[in-house]
């Protein structure tokens, strides 16, 4: 069976993208009136890219919850709607029909308006991967809450900084978090964090991992203990809030080239079009299959391709709470064998992770269910690319490789499985509805193909960015100031011969870690926390299996004789303030950094020595003292 929306051949691709250029509006009139709407809208779209002030579907009333579970009861309410494996594989995974987590959901939300939460609060949620994540998502979208779930990576720091951001008064945790071998004591972390944020009134915590946690009367409540009573009492109304369809859905922080991060804020109604859309169309969802997304439900690819995407439409999505490579390599092959999961969703990092323990993991692993393969997060690379396609795809599963950012609610430059064809480390084309450009410095658009410049995008689609949470002023200079009239999406792209998209990596101070996307500012900022720091330049550089690793030069009256010890303590410094996430891999103590008379760092020498280019540093007369360099260079690790 095919979705109203699916694109089902090579000619219909070429037939939608057409249209949804030369009638951008009729095309996504089509593709919004497949969705459940409590009152339809009045206009499409609204916008311009100066303010920026984007709205879709105006005067539409809907619930996204509605369209995730409610609608599917009828047809789907015994199918699985979420499948959860655990981190320890001994235990017993979870299966959730559409009925059961539906029920679960209205319980929960009515669990969030009995502690006061209401319409247009900001919930931050700080959980583990487990169902209870995706449970405490969905329920603050059914009351109208607007969640942020933050990464359960993130430190006391962050998330203080996060919380202050959104003025969150309600926290949804776990005691604590399984990642491994490893447990992270995620209640300890929030109160950590609550020490700075008096204003939160109420926390909510799962018992997950049976870590002694501190309950603080009045403000902390058992998940449980509150369900109970919400079962006990029948008082559950299971309504959904009427939302319009520009209303808040969510925020998700994210790095950029300064300061600190910026809540990306997504809408109710063009997010949800745009989520099923991109899903169904780039994956070639069928009705049946298993969808298996490897991300944290804490980062965009979780919220659009765990949770709002295939919900919307009634698929079966595989939730998983631990890691690639625990309690060996074979971990997700083990899962993808158990659950005969039919697409598998994942990151280049992981990829070339598990390509380092070789194909022995991969022994007596039945992989024969998997149809379809997806990338995303940063640019694949060759090798990782057909180590993927040859050993778990066998070369008859199409690797989808999905460009896209928390920025754009969903995927925007990729290939669809089996109906356009994919290319090695190339996101390929662009779905209907988005219309790409490269441009030089200047702003001027490069035309005709074999050409490279800067990604920008022309028209806006749905799920676009709508502002960043109080302070508009810094979407606008973030995003649509830099070229006008246009969307800019940091990265830089090359065209080739055949009009296929090929992204070459972050053009700003933005670091791609993992697939995660870390701001050098950031990291700067946190390493000169550490008392004995004076000043620091951050730079990426070509890691085998981050794809970018994180290379501080740092001035430093050493606070230890060892050397080594200071680096740790930097690092541990980093990992308070940001996160472990955030850790340079490498310092490199400096007398001084390369500066022009101005003052500004030449960051482009230090990118150059960091990836061992030592011989071609380009023009260093303009330096105010080019011997720096010289030091520099022979002091690289
Ligand atoms: O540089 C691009 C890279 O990841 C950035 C977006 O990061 P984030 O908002 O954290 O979202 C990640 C998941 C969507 C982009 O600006 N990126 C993402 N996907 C790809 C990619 N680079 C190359 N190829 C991709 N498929």
């Amino acid at each position: 069976m095919s979705y109203p929306f699916q694109i089902t051949s090579r000619a219909q691709y070429d037939a939608a993208y057409k249209q949804s250029i030369e009638n951008p509006e009729a095309f996504w009139e089509v593709v919004a009136s497949s969705f459940l709407w409590r009152k339809p809208w009045d206009k499409v779209l609204e916008w311009n890219f100066t303010q920026p002030d984007v709205k879709w579907f105006l005067g539409g009333k809907l619930n996204i919850t509605e369209n995730c579970l409610d609608r599917h009861l009828d047809t789907l309410g015994d199918k699985p709607a979420l499948i959860w494996e655990p981190n320890n594989p001994d235990e017993p995974n979870r299966i959730l029909t559409y009925k059961e987590l539906h029920q679960e959901v209205v319980q929960f939300a009515q669990v969030l308006k009995n502690n006061g939460v209401q319409k247009g609060d900001r919930v931050c949620i700080y959980m583990g991967m487990v169902p209870e994540l995706a449970i405490a998502v969905l329920a603050c979208a059914r009351i109208g809450a607007i969640h942020s779930v933050i990464f359960g990576g993130f430190s006391a720091q962050s998330i203080a900084d996060r919380l202050q951001d959104a003025q969150a008064k309600y926290i949804v945790t776990c005691d604590g978090a399984k990642r491994g071998a490893k447990q992270i004591p995620l209640k300890e972390v929030i109160d950590d964090a609550l020490v700075q944020c008096p204003f939160v009134e109420k926390v909510i915590v799962h018992f997950h991992t049976h870590t002694p946690v501190s309950m603080i009367k009045g403000r902390d409540v058992w998940w449980q203990d509150e369900v109970d009573k919400v079962a006990a009492s029948g008082n559950i109304d299971g309504l959904a809030t009427e939302m319009d369809s520009e209303d808040p859905l969510f925020i998700l922080y994210t790095s950029g080239s300064t300061g600190k991060p910026k809540g990306v804020v997504h809408s109710c109604g063009g997010y949800m079009v745009y989520a099923a859309y991109s899903f169904v169309n780039v994956f070639q969802y069928q009705q049946g299959d298993i969808h298996f997304c490897t991300a944290d439900i804490g980062w965009i690819t979780g919220h659009s391709y765990i949770l709002y995407g295939p919900l919307c439409v009634g698929a079966t999505t595989l939730m998983f709470e631990g890691i690639p490579t625990w309690p060996d390599a074979g971990r997700f092959w083990d899962i993808v064998d158990k659950h005969k999961v039919n697409i598998l969703y994942t990151a280049p990092t992981a990829i070339r992770s598990l390509m380092s323990f070789g194909i022995e993991p991969l022994q007596g692993k039945d992989l024969s269910s998997l149809k379809v393969l997806g990338s995303v997060g940063e640019p694949i690379n060759e090798e990782a690319w057909h180590w993927f396609n040859d050993n778990i795809g066998k070369g008859r599963c199409p690797i989808v490789d999905t460009w896209w950012q928390t920025e754009t609610g969903g995927i925007m430059i990729s290939n669809m499985a089996d109906i356009t064809p994919a290319k090695p480390a190339y996101a390929t084309l662009p779905l209907p509805g988005i219309q790409p450009v490269l441009v030089d410095e200047n702003g001027k658009e490069i035309t005709g193909n074999d050409v490279s410049g800067n990604l920008c995008i022309k028209h806006p689609w749905p799920s676009i960015i709508r502002t960043t949470y109080g302070d508009h002023e810094r979407c606008r200079t973030n995003y649509f100031a830099t070229y006008p009239n246009l969307y800019f999406t940091g990265d830089g792209c090359y065209r080739d011969a055949d009009g296929n998209y090929r992204i070459t990596g972050r053009v700003d101070d933005v670091l791609n870690v993992s697939g995660h996307r870390i701001g050098t500012a950031e990291v700067e900022n946190a390493i000169n926390m550490h008392t004995g720091v004076v000043e620091s330049a951050v730079v990426g550089y070509p890691h085998d299996i981050k794809g970018q690793g994180i290379y501080a030069f740092v001035i430093c009256t050493n606070t230890h004789d060892d050397d080594n010890l200071t680096r740790q303590d930097i690092a541990q410094t980093v990992a308070r303030i940001i996160g472990a996430i955030a850790k340079p891999d490498k310092i490199q103590f400096v007398s001084g950094l390369p500066k022009t008379r101005s003052g500004k760092i030449m960051r482009r020498i230090l990118r150059k020595i960091a990836e061992g280019e030592t011989n071609n540093l380009g023009d260093t007369t303009t330096l105010l003292d080019p011997n720096v360099v010289e030091e520099i260079k022979a002091g690289r690790i």
